[in-house]
């Protein structure tokens, strides 16, 4: 059976003079899950913010909190972004020598555990984790910033971790230069989580955001795999 396909707009594309009402907007335009990309300058060369935003938007929106950790290293942090309310929290395969111990720990945390690689990062990285993961964050840009072109080679590295993930209860998720244009790629090669900024976070509010939200389900249900 498929999976559902979620669509995770990422906080980094919003106007952050009004960062509270632009999560309550992307949650009454129908977001799945709010997608919070966290930088720290080192492992991404941008800094965007720590778990005080994480804090700050909880008690904004009930949809789960998909924390994405461009930071290295990442061990340190882990207790202080469960303890913000992050649901999900990713850490990146390349932030550190100990990812299975990463994994066990946002585990006994309680949160859900995803692991996210870099456009040049091999999918055999995940092989000895795979029983410890919910997510699977396939990066489609080189992680940093908003707004970069959609890498295409990357819609193989999906199809073959689709084929990796084989039954397990476990969700593909992309992000980066995800748009209406470029979904079906990797809804095709079977994703079912779509993080998008920019795409989503364009016009005036929620009525603009629904229709973005909706342009980008829309063209990866048609291209989605049964
Ligand atoms: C990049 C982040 C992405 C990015 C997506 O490092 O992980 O989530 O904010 O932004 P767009 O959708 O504009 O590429
Ligand atoms: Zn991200």
């Amino acid at each position: 059976m498929s999976r559902p396909m979620l669509i995770a707009p990422s906080i980094l594309a919003a106007d952050f003079s009004r960062l509270g009402d632009e999560v309550r907007a992307i949650d009454e335009a129908g977001c799945d899950w709010v997608h919070v990309d966290v930088m720290d300058g080192h492992f991404v060369p941008n800094i965007s913010f720590g778990a005080i935003a994480v804090k700050a938007v909880r008690p904004v929106t009930r949809k789960i909190l998909d924390v994405h950790l461009m930071i290295a290293p990442c061990d340190l942090f882990l207790e202080e972004f469960a303890a913000a309310g992050a649901d999900i929290i990713t850490v990146h395969a390349e932030a550190g020598p100990h990812l299975d111990r990463s994994l066990q720990s946002i585990k006994a945390l309680g949160k859900k555990a995803g692991v996210s690689l870099n456009p040049g990062t091999p999918e055999s990285v995940l092989e000895y984790v795979l029983d410890r993961l919910d997510l699977i964050l396939v990066m489609t840009v080189n992680p940093g910033f908003g707004g970069q072109a959609f890498i295409p080679a990357t819609a193989e590295k999906v199809r073959r971790i689709r084929s990796m993930v084989g039954g397990r209860d476990i969700d593909i998720q992309v992000d980066g230069g995800i748009t209406p244009e470029t979904v079906p790629f990797v809804a095709a090669a079977g994703a079912n989580v779509f993080v998008a900024g920019s795409a989503v976070y364009k016009g005036e509010g929620v009525d603009d955001y629904r229709a973005n939200i909706s342009a980008i389900r829309a063209a990866a249900q048609a291209a989605g795999k049964d």
